[in-house]
């Protein structure tokens, strides 16, 4: 059967157009869940734009589909051969161009946190809701690894009992070097205030609001602590963002309170991209972290009975099956590769026909995280505990 394509366009270079980019050479490594065939749709990037010429010539030099190179996205917006854009800017340019490219009627796979802040976000969402039939989704790859897949399917069949309390994170560590330059993602009017927040933090939400475990409330210890960092002349310039954040939350969860500690940090020392959630109930526990990223731990528990932790290695299963042997170990880039698929299989099918039911993050989901980081911010301010909106 030949795979029906879909032309995207990438607006922005830089680290994650070359994931997606990559992940789009390789789409012959996913199968059809249902046949076991090669997926029958696949992306093909014909179009790139970036405001720095340099960054395109990797995709230039790499992708023969690629026939548009330029530095205004708005050539891509009206060229009618494109379906689809994948958008990796800075932060304060999410609001400008995410409309942008949905008033222009393409399905926009867009990246976290869809706005620099809650009001960017707003004026996002309200050009959405004037266009329902444009797709849009919020990259966030780490559910589609295969052991958060699995505690997702536990948590919704309902496995762990009560809930007695969640702790999620993603931490890195490479700015624990004072050395390391500014760039962009540390400066507020580039970034934005949320800081490590609006970097890290719906990588960390995506699996609790998933399963509609929404924070209620927050209190919130924000942390700068390299306050300067050498600027592009190597002179010492203000690094004002937060470096790290913890959040207390109260969520709930069928119906009973329980306490939810969150926490992005840019700067753990030795954590290198590190992802973890460990979830707590009475009947069983699970905890996972890409740290040791094959493997699961979990604690299943009767009335009476032993406390005893299980170990499993878990190999190559996401939501799309692939070529890899089932024994071999999954990565970074085949998250990418899978929340690819998912996007793409509900552009072609819709939500209900999708080969598998995992879904992209939704804007919605964006939008929650937006409520809970504003909420953090002022219970910073404040000192207070901070009841966190939801519409
Ligand atoms: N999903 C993930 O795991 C993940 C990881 C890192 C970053 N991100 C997100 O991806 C986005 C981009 O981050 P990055 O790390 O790829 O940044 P980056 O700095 O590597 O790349 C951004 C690119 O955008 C280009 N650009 C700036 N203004 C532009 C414009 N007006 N038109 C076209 N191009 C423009 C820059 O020249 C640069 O090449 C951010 O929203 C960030 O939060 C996601």
């Amino acid at each position: 059967m030949t795979a029906r394509t879909i032309n995207f366009g990438v607006i922005g270079c830089g680290l994650m157009g070359r994931e997606f980019a990559s992940a789009a050479a390789r789409w012959a490594h996913l199968a059809d869940p249902k046949t076991g065939k090669t997926l029958p749709f696949a992306p093909r990037i014909t179009a790139v734009c970036d405001t720095n010429p340099a960054m395109m010539s990797w995709f230039t030099e790499n992708f023969n589909s690629v026939s548009v190179a330029t530095d205004d996205y708005q050539a891509l917006l009206s060229d009618p051969s494109i379906e689809a854009i994948y958008c990796a800017v800075p932060h304060n340019l999410h609001a400008s161009l995410y409309t942008d490219i949905v008033r222009a009627g393409k399905h926009l796979l867009g990246e976290k946190p869809f706005g620099i802040d809650l009001a960017a976000n707003t004026a996002i969402n309200t050009v959405l809701a004037k266009h329902p039939d444009v797709l849009v989704r919020c990259s966030s790859e780490f559910p589609f690894f295969p052991i958060p897949t699995r505690i997702i399917q536990w948590i919704q069949a309902g496995r762990f009992g009560r809930i007695i309390e969640v702790e999620a994170g993603f931490w890195h560590s490479s700015d624990l070097d004072p050395n390391k330059p500014i760039n962009w993602k540390r400066m507020i009017d580039l970034n934005g205030e949320y800081g490590c927040l609006g970097d890290l933090g719906m990588h960390v939400m995506h699996i609790p609001f998933r399963v509609g475990w929404n924070p209620q409330n927050v209190r919130a210890l924000l942390s700068n602590i390299i306050t300067e960092r050498p600027g592009p002349d190597g002179k010492p310039v203000p690094c004002e963002t937060w470096d790290n954040a913890i959040l207390a939350c109260e969520a709930t969860a069928d119906g009973d309170v329980f306490p939810m500690t969150i926490s992005t940090k840019r700067i753990a020392p030795g954590e290198m991209n590190t992802w973890f959630i460990r979830v707590m109930g009475t009947e069983f526990s699970a905890e996972y972290s890409t740290k040791d990223y094959k493997r699961v731990k979990t604690l299943p528990y009767q009335p009476g009975g032993a406390q005893a932790w299980h170990v499993e290695d878990v190999g190559y299963k996401s939501v799309y099956p692939a070529i890899t042997g089932g024994i071999f170990e999954f990565g970074f880039s085949d998250g990418i590769l899978q929340m690819w698929a998912a996007f793409c299989d509900e552009l072609v099918n819709g939500r209900d026909g999708m080969q598998q039911p995992f879904y992209c993050a939704t804007p919605s989901e964006a939008e929650h995280s937006h409520h809970l980081f504003t909420a953090a911010l002022e219970s910073q301010k404040t000192g207070q505990v901070v009841p966190v909106s939801w519409h």
